[in-house]
């Protein structure tokens, strides 16, 4: 028997508990082949913990995360739990969790598998050889800024969010996708507003600094706005985007339209090298695509982002790497093989969740 790997599952809301409990299926088909063992723990974030705990992340559970050699993690939010109004909210679970555990870098794969080339939306001549990811800083910026509130005043009610960027919080990401870039096309496209905001300014100055230090890697700087045209007009010309927290949620959604389904983007949210001479990190393992409340119980949800999310974790977590790879190698082999589920059926009922997990964990065992 090979390694025993710690996993803590965390299904969250909505769709979560079918597609985690669907990777569940190919883990152990992967443990099988490969001859390692996974013990996993099932822990609650989001609404479903604030069902039963009233908050959406206990301090204990973040604990027994960071404790284990990785997380995957489902979905959180719906709108059982959306009132703008409340004190508490799923998301904060999932945030909490990323500032947590320091992870500060959000890798999100884009690959346009040729057997999806026709789900796609985008016309398929652009599709042709698209395979990027986008580096997206995760605990910083907008989303954790201080400070942040609403209030009352004499003309009606205000809010307020704070844009913060520290240059080490800039230097660590942008050092991360020049990394990554090294091992790739050796191409970084940094997205910023340097026309417009300072925390942007501050970002291009930094890339600017760094490039030269690497001249090995060819440096663009792209306005966001621009970017968002880019990726639909000439997404092959990228190979890493590095980016700012909320411009890269925002632009990773709309990157999952090439894919042909948000449901099949992985993202892997890692934090800093073990410090064990392995190279392993830390990290949750996630979709990038919500709760889908809408289609949420009916298993019909597609378990495939989930499922290379793990093929990440094995590889960047967990160190294995063959593994990793066999996993990717069934994902494509059983969308060659034309099992599809609603979302990338072209309009056809599709399989079930279940049943995608099962066609592509069959051919992991094989
Ligand atoms: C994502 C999600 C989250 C984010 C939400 C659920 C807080 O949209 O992972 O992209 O904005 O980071
Ligand atoms: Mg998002």
């Amino acid at each position: 028997m090979g390694a025993t790997h710690r996993i803590i599952m965390l299904p969250g809301d909505g769709v979560g508990p079918e597609i985690v409990a669907a990777t569940g299926v190919v883990m152990d088909a992967v443990g099988k082949r490969f001859g390692m063992a996974f013990e996993t723990e099932e822990r609650l974030i989001g609404g479903a913990a604030i069902d039963a705990y009233g908050t959406p992340l206990r301090g204990e559970d973040l604990d027994a995360c960071r404790a284990a050699d990785a997380v995957l993690l489902g979905a959180v939010g719906g709108p059982k739990w959306d009132d703008p109004d409340a004190k508490v909210r799923p998301e904060q679970g999932l945030l909490s969790l990323r500032r947590g555990m320091g992870l500060y870098a959000n890798l999100r794969p884009v690959r346009v598998l040729p057997a999806l080339i026709d789900a796609s939306p985008i016309k398929a001549e652009r599709l042709a050889g698209v395979d990027f990811v986008v580096v997206r800083e995760l605990t910083g910026g907008v989303y954790f800024g201080r400070p942040r509130r609403r209030w009352r005043e004499r003309r009606g009610r205000a809010a307020l969010d704070t844009m913060i960027y520290r240059e080490h919080e800039v230097r660590r990401i942008v050092e991360l996708a020049f990394d990554l870039a090294e091992r790739r096309g050796r191409r970084v496209a940094s997205v910023d507003k340097a026309n417009v905001l300072d925390t942007s300014r501050l970002w291009r100055t930094v890339v600017s600094e760094i490039a030269a230090e690497r001249p090995s890697v060819a440096v663009e700087h792209v306005l966001v706005d621009s970017m968002a045209m880019r990726l639909i007009t000439g997404p092959a010309t990228l190979d890493v985007m590095v980016t700012e927290n909320m411009f890269g949620d925002i632009l990773t959604d709309e990157a999952s339209v090439l894919a042909g389904s948000i449901g099949v983007l992985p993202s892997a949210s890692i934090g800093a090298t073990r410090g064990d001479g392995s190279g392993r990190r830390r990290g949750v393992f996630e979709p990038i695509h919500g709760s889908a409340p809408d289609i949420a119980g009916q298993g019909e949800a597609n378990p495939i982002g989930t499922i290379l999310s793990f093929s990440m974790m094995l590889r960047i977590a967990l160190g294995e790497e063959e593994a990793a790879a066999e996993v990717e190698r069934a994902v494509e082999a059983t969308l060659d093989a034309e099992v599809r589920t609603r979302d990338i059926s072209g309009g056809g009922a599709g399989v079930s969740t279940m049943e995608m997990a099962e066609a592509i964990a069959g051919r992991v065992t094989s």
